[in-house]
């Protein structure tokens, strides 16, 4: 290979500039050229583009977002997209590409990469949602959930200085990682899953329970993916049983996203980067860049996309009830 492209496509996650910068150094470093596309697939279909030296990512570890910009990319789920997207690499003279993100960029590279195998493709797990095989950790995983963290434990400080019950909704889409951790974090008297499924008449026992305990505030964590039909839908189901706290609910939404990377993630992103382009130059091609054991592996993209190998930790979904009595 002699010219990578990289892009960061989907959601944006704490750890991608981190990750972008140790792409443009390492592939520098090693003589291979590099183009930053901007607003991911996007931009390749656009032609939006341009040449990165080491001095582009100069000053950039330390912020969140994408310094190359991102987006949700219909066109490129169609063959016409594609055709475009693989017309533009050419005329720049890229051979391989870094895709930085989660499940949506990497069945968009995985087909890419079967449709025009001359075109090496390495993915690297970025979002926050931690939903990926092949990876324990996905970048900007870990500072998402601290964000998460410091903004319940002020919520955690009005709600026993009131005496209230909270449903604090957090993201994640299909996956409750943030949720999960976040709650034994916290200490989340009931954590709402997608992935176990909790009833509200036992949620509900839950809390009164809590309340006969004397217990002076109470946090419920709803994942966003949790299939009781909302955070307000079940804080209303409960409300109506639960006479003893004033309830309220907090969605804090896209906060979760932004921020600068923790140190985990910059050490992450600085890994997975720095092996995404010696993975290419390895001859490597359809596969992501993962942490597996302190290791870095790698995975074929199909495996990480299997999402009925993710799985939450089995000591952290028991511990949930047991440490919050
Ligand atoms: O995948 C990251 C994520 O933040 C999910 O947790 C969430 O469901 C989704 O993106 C929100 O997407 P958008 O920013 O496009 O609304």
């Amino acid at each position: 290979i002699s010219k990578i492209a990289v892009l960061t496509s989907g959601g944006d996650a704490p750890g991608m500039n981190p990750c972008i910068r140790a792409v443009v150094r390492t592939a520098i470093y090693n003589g291979l050229k590099v183009v930053g596309v901007r607003q991911g697939y996007k931009g390749l279909i656009e032609n939006d583009m341009y040449e990165m030296d080491k001095r582009s990512v100069s000053n950039i570890l330390n912020l969140g977002g994408t310094i190359l910009k991102t987006a949700r990319c219909l066109p490129f789920k169609e063959d016409e997209g594609m055709v475009t997207a693989y017309q533009h690499l050419k005329e720049h003279g890229i051979d391989a590409l870094v895709v930085i993100g989660g499940d949506g960029t990497f069945t968009g590279a995985l087909r890419f990469s079967k449709k025009y195998p001359d075109i090496a493709v390495i993915g690297v797990p970025g979002t926050i949602d931690n939903d990926l095989c092949g990876s324990t950790y996905t970048l900007g995983f870990d500072t998402a959930t601290n964000t998460v963290i410091e903004a319940i434990d002020k919520i955690r400080d009005t709600a026993d200085a009131h005496d209230r019950l909270f449903f604090i909704e957090v993201m994640g889409r299909d996956s409750g990682a943030i949720a999960l951790r976040a709650g034994i974090s916290c200490g989340a008297e009931a954590i709402l899953l997608p992935e176990k499924q909790t009833a509200i008449d036992d949620l509900i026992r839950n809390l009164k329970d809590g309340s006969s305990n004397k217990k002076s505030s109470s946090i419920v964590i709803v994942a966003e993916g949790d299939k009781n039909g909302g955070v307000y839908d079940v804080a209303k189901a409960v409300q109506k049983e639960v006479k003893d706290y004033d309830i309220k609910v907090t969605i804090l939404g896209h906060l979760q996203r932004g921020g600068s990377p923790s140190s985990f993630d910059r050490i992450l992103g600085s890994r997975l980067g720095y092996a995404a382009v010696n993975a290419l130059i390895a001859g490597e091609t359809q596969k992501m860049v993962g942490l597996q054991a302190n290791h870095i592996l790698l995975t074929s993209l199909e495996e990480a996309l299997n999402h009925h190998e993710f799985k939450l930790e089995a000591d952290l979904l028991e511990m949930v009830d047991i440490l919050s009595i």
